[in-house]
């Protein structure tokens, strides 16, 4: 018959049953953060009741935006992460958009010092793409796109960090979706876990998802991870959280994950003398214990 219609796209048109097929197996991807890898899991029906497994890490080929304002330990989550997934066998390429790759690369050793990784072992495991010192790769979407192509092939990576998406974007936010949403699919297609860091203004709602860029990052990717600390400057607030006045106190949120179940409490966050982010307990616990 001829509908009188023109340029179908067939391959967008799929049943449920066919895509289910080549839906890939879903595994946890260990992050290197002490405590962050229990908070996603799986509900599996074992002996007819309804069971929580946990993934042990991130969905495998999920999407993930690491949100919060400066000086949160969103590059150091970053860092430890490539440093894991390296020390594991499993390349990651780390696409620095802010800092040069020779600074990442301090930061990757100390990470490593830190975490009792044999930096030898991982050095051939993490390719840097200097995006920081490189103004067509921070600008031109084809480019870095093209270019992480080549560097996922040549080396077999399997995520790709990039730190951060919102520094592609900067000045532009009008563009913003639009790299985004193409990044995203690019990680889709070559099957790679994706690190998204997206820096939050101070002015923006303090604790929510929202990034630079508006609504852009968190609408698009799988999930996002929210970081966030707090000046405690009152006694109500040293009471309540058992932080000294002058303090920091950290937090981190897991906001929402399409891929799996996840805890979704406010936990709170350690960075410790070497530098290392660690989630602690629930953030209600330590109210409640307090009492
Ligand atoms: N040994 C250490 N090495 C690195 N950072 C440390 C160390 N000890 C404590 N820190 C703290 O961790 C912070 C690092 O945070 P990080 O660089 O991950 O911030 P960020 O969220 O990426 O910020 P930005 O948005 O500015 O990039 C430091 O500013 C410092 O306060
Ligand atoms: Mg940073």
């Amino acid at each position: 018959m001829d509908g009188g219609w023109r340029e179908i796209e067939r391959g967008a048109i799929v049943t449920a049953g066919e895509a289910a097929e080549r839906a890939p197996r879903l595994f946890g991807i260990p992050t290197g953060v002490e405590g962050l890898d229990d908070l996603f899991f799986v509900t599996r029906i074992e002996k007819g009741t309804p069971t929580r497994v946990p993934l042990g890490g991130l969905p495998s080929r999920a999407v993930i935006n690491i949100t919060g304002v400066p000086d949160t330990g969103k590059s150091l989550i970053a860092e430890q992460f490539a440093v894991k997934q390296a020390s594991l066998g499993y390349p990651v390429a780390f696409v620095t958009v802010e800092s040069p790759a020779t600074f990442v690369t301090q930061g990757l050793m100390q990470r490593a010092a830190a975490m009792g990784v044999n930096w030898e072992e991982i050095e051939n495991n993490i390719v840097l793409i200097d995006a920081a010192s490189n103004t067509r790769l921070r600008e031109d979407v084809d480019v870095l796109l093209d270019t992480l192509a080549y560097a996922i092939r040549a080396f077999d990576t399997k995520s790709v960090v990039i730190d951060s998406i919102t520094g592609l974007f900067e000045s532009r936010e009008m563009l913003a979706r639009n790299v985004v949403r193409r990044i995203f699919n690019f990680l889709k297609k070559w099957g790679q876990t994706g690190i998204f860091i997206s820096q939050k203004r101070s002015t923006q709602e303090e604790e929510s998802a929202e990034a630079a860029g508006g609504y852009a990052v968190s609408h698009i990717v799988d999930g996002t991870i929210v970081l966030h600390k707090r000046l405690i400057m009152k006694p109500w607030e040293e009471e309540t959280f058992g932080v000294p006045i002058g303090d920091v106190l950290r937090t981190i949120r897991i906001d929402g994950m399409r891929l799996c179940g996840h805890d979704t409490r406010t936990h709170v966050m350690e960075i410790t003398e070497e530098g290392l982010v660690k989630v602690g307990p629930p953030l209600s616990e330590i109210v409640k214990r307090r009492g």
